[in-house]
């Protein structure tokens, strides 16, 4: 069953080079939410709803990262705000502070803990 091992391999690399195109997460949640346990938190909330202890404070407030409207986000929206931040908002970028694989597994997590998708 070499061709199939070979096709996997094959089907992983451009798995894995589809990030760019932003359809397709390839991080790692437990990672993720370690990053997300320490950077994110305090803002966006243990329920990713945007209630974190750091929010109330915040004029702008967190994105609810559960809500439709994030969740209807492609993988390379979400890491634009993440890496680049959001204009006129206490969201600020974490190119730099976090790598891009970080921000990969971040990402990952916050799919991972999105509640099933409503059908409309
Ligand atoms: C200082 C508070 C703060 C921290 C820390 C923070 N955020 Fe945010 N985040 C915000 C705010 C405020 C917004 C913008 C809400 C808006 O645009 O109305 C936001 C927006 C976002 C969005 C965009 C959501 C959308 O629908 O477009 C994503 C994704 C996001 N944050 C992820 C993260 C991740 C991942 C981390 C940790 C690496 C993080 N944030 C850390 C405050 C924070």
């Amino acid at each position: 069953m070499k061709i199939l091992s070979v096709i996997s391999t094959i089907c992983l690399v451009l798995l894995g080079s589809s990030w760019a195109t932003g359809q397709t997460t390839r991080g790692n949640p437990k990672e993720g939410q370690a990053v997300y346990e320490k950077s994110c938190l305090r803002c966006h909330g243990n329920k990713l709803d945007g209630n974190g202890p750091d929010s109330q404070d915040l004029i702008v407030r967190p994105a609810n990262l559960q809500s439709p409207i994030t969740r209807s986000k492609t993988d390379w929206e979400l890491l634009v705000a993440i890496s680049n931040g959001v204009l006129f908002s206490p969201m600020h970028s974490f190119r730099g502070k976090l790598t891009d694989q970080q921000m990969l597994d971040v990402l990952s997590y916050i799919r991972t803990m999105g509640p099933p998708d409503v059908v409309s």
